[in-house]
């Protein structure tokens, strides 16, 4: 979905995460990085329930990038069941919420009793539009932008599109986030000033927060403050001040 380049007064529309720190938070405790893995599960569903009443329709949560099959392949198991636990435990409270959910990345790789659930969790809140909540999972801007390209590669290839056609408005139709204005804010917590291949092409013109706060720690409050700011920054995209 193209951006809507008129300014926006109120607050962020379409909010994304990249939620860090985990395993430092668990470290902290002196606990293993799983134990933090969980904490931040739970926070997820604040931020998520919190969504409505500070106005965000659309959240985007990074829970899983195509680099951390790098990580150990216990820490990556053990992410995999929590996503299993989560879409089955959670299931119901989103759908109670009115909370629509989506996921973005390559299923490719992903167990197929995953997809299932996450196919499942798709179609039992589709017709849910109160919150919007995309998780990205094997998600990586690289990896979508390439299988983006593969597939307008193949329409062209069979002649059901020119290459003339070819612009950011069609490449868009191709990506995974089709279905998603893009994010207004993007928050990253933990202290790290970086991106991590996350909604490249979606965040031209998103405003970037870097918090310090450990993914575990970050309540609705904190959400809520962010958010709150977010109203008062002039956003121009590209063009000059009037
Ligand atoms: C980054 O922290 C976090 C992740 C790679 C996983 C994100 C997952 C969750 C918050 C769990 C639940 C999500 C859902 C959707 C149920 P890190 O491990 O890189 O932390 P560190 O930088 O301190 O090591």
């Amino acid at each position: 979905m193209a951006k809507d380049t008129t300014d926006t007064p109120q607050g962020p529309q379409h909010v994304a995460i990249i939620m860090d720190g985990n395993g430092r938070w668990a470290q902290q405790r002196g606990r293993p990085r799983l134990f933090g893995h969980h904490a931040g599960a739970r926070r997820v569903r604040e931020i998520v329930e919190s969504c409505p009443d500070v106005g965000v329709k659309y959240l985007t949560i990074f829970a899983f990038s195509t680099e951390n099959w790098k990580r150990t392949q216990s820490e990556v198991a053990g992410l995999m069941r929590l996503f299993r636990r989560y879409i089955e435990r959670e299931a119901k409270a989103l759908f109670q919420d009115g909370v629509r959910v989506r996921f973005i990345g390559d299923r490719i790789k992903l167990d197929s009793k995953l997809v299932t659930l996450m196919d499942n969790l798709e179609l039992y809140t589709a017709d849910n539009d109160k919150v919007h909540l995309t998780i990205a999972l094997n998600y990586g801007s690289r990896d979508e932008v390439t299988r983006a390209a593969q597939r307008l590669a193949v329409e062209i290839e069979q002649g059901r599109l020119s290459h003339k056609d070819v612009d950011a408005e069609t490449l868009s139709r191709f990506l995974d986030t089709r279905f998603l204005p893009d994010p207004d804010l993007v928050i990253r917590t933990s202290g790290e000033a970086r991106i991590s291949n996350f909604l490249l092409w979606q965040s031209a013109y998103a405003e970037y927060e870097f918090l310090d706060t450990l993914w575990p720690d970050f309540t609705a409050e904190e959400f809520a403050k962010v958010v709150g700011s977010f109203g008062s920054r002039e956003r121009r995209f590209g063009g000059a001040t009037v």
